[in-house]
C-alpha cells in the first residue's frame, strides 16, 4: 500500500521524508515516482495536474495540501467518488493571523505613505484615527476567517465579518448571506477576503463590490487570486475610490513578470505566504487525519462536498 505526494519540486522530498517518518506503515513515494499505480491508496497533494489523481484506480482518500480544496476540484477528471480531507490547524491559523494583523495594521497606520514619504526624505506626521474608529471586514468566518476576526477585535478594531451561514463570535458584528452583504460593505474601510473559492465567490471582490465600499477603502486578498477581478481593481484605484491593496494570490502564481501589479504604488504583492502549510506542523495534521480515516473514525477535516469547501 502506498501513499504518493505531489508537490512544487523544491520542498517534495522535504515532504516525502517527513510523512514517511510520521506514517511509517505506508509506502511514501513522489508523484513522478509512484510505483505501481494500483497500490497508490492516499494522495497528498496540491494542483494535482488534471487527469493525474484518476491513473490510481484504487485510491481512497485524496488530502488536499491547504485549506482549499478549489486546486483539487479544478481537476476536470477527478474521481469523484474519492473523498477529499482538508488540512487545518493551529499552526495554519496562528500564520494568517499574523498576516492579516500586520496588513491591517499597515494599512490603518498608512505605512505606505510614510515609506514612500521616508524615499523623498519627507518628514510625514500623519494622524490617523484609533484602532477603534477604524472599520475592519472580513470576508469568510470559516477556520481562519473568524480566527482573524477575533484577533483584528482584540488589538481593538471596529471588526465585522460576513458569512454564508450566521455566526456568533464576541467583539464582532456578523453578517450572513447575500442578503446583508451591502450592510457589511457599507461600514467596511479595510476588507479583508478570507471566502474559499467556489463559483459563488469566483469573482466577487469587483467593480460593483468596490462601489459599495466607502470611498478610501482598502482591500486585502489572502483567499485564491480568482475572487479578484485585476482590472476591476486597477481602475478603483486609479479613481482613488480604493486606496490600496495587498494581496497574496493571483491568477497565475508565480504573478508573471509583466502584470500590472508588481510596480503599482498602491499594491503590495507577497507570493502566497501568507500561511503556508510546511512538513513538520502540517505534516503532523496530514498524518493524524490519515491515520483517524484508515481507522475509521471520525475524520474533523473531511470536506462535504455538497458545500463545495
Ligand atoms: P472555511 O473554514 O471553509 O471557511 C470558509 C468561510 O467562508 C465560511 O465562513 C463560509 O461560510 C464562508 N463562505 C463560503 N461561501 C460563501 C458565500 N458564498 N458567501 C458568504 N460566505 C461564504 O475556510 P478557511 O479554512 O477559513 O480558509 C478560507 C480560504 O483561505 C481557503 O479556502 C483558501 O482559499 C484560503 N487560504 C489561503 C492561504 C494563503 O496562504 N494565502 C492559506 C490558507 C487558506 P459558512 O461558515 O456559513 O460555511
Ligand atoms: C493555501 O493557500 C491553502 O489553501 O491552505
Amino acid at each position: 500500500m502506498s501513499l504518493v505526494i505531489r508537490v512544487g519540486p523544491a520542498r517534495a522530498e522535504w515532504w516525502r521524508e517527513h510523512l514517511q517518518g510520521l506514517l511509517p506503515e505506508l509506502e511514501c513515494r513522489l508523484w513522478d515516482d509512484p510505483g505501481d499505480p494500483d497500490e497508490v491508496r492516499q494522495a497528498v497533494v496540491w494542483k494535482p495536474p488534471v487527469g493525474g489523481l484518476k491513473r490510481f484506480a484504487n485510491l481512497e482518500v485524496i488530502v488536499s495540501i491547504g485549506a482549499g480544496i478549489d486546486h483539487v476540484l479544478a481537476d476536470t477528471e477527478l474521481p469523484r467518488h474519492v473523498p477529499i480531507i482538508r488540512t487545518t490547524g493551529a499552526d495554519l491559523s496562528r500564520r494568517m493571523r499574523e498576516y492579516v494583523c500586520l496588513h491591517v495594521l499597515r494599512l490603518h497606520r498608512r505605512l505606505p505613505e510614510i515609506e514612500a514619504a521616508q524615499v523623498r526624505r519627507e518628514w510625514l506626521p500623519l494622524v490617523n484615527p484609533p484602532a477603534c474608529e477604524r472599520r475592519v471586514g472580513v470576508m469568510g468566518l470559516g477556520n481562519l476567517g473568524a480566527d482573524c476576526a477575533r484577533a483584528l477585535a482584540a488589538i481593538g478594531f471596529d471588526t465585522a465579518g460576513w458569512s454564508r451561514s450566521r455566526k456568533d463570535i464576541e467583539g464582532v458584528a456578523t453578517f450572513a448571506g447575500d442578503s446583508e452583504l451591502d450592510a457589511f460593505l457599507e461600514r467596511t474601510e479595510i476588507l479583508v477576503c478570507l471566502l474559499p473559492l467556489t463559483p459563488a465567490t469566483a469573482g466577487i471582490l469587483d467593480r460593483s463590490l468596490f462601489a459599495r465600499l466607502p470611498e478610501g477603502a482598502c482591500i486585502i486578498n489572502a483567499a485564491r487570486g480568482e475572487h479578484l477581478v485585476d482590472d476591476d481593481l486597477l481602475e478603483a484605484l486609479a479613481g482613488g475610490h480604493i486606496r490600496a491593496a495587498t494581496l497574496d494570490v493571483f491568477h497565475t502564481e508565480p504573478l508573471p513578470g509583466d502584470h500590472p501589479f508588481w510596480d503599482h504604488p498602491d499594491i503590495l504583492v507577497t507570493p502566497h505566504v501568507a500561511s503556508l502549510i510546511d512538513p513538520v506542523t502540517g505534516g503532523k495534521a496530514i498524518a493524524e487525519n490519515l491515520r483517524r480515516f484508515m481507522n475509521g473514525e471520525h475524520v474533523p477535516d473531511m470536506v462535504d462536498l455538497t458545500k463545495g469547501y
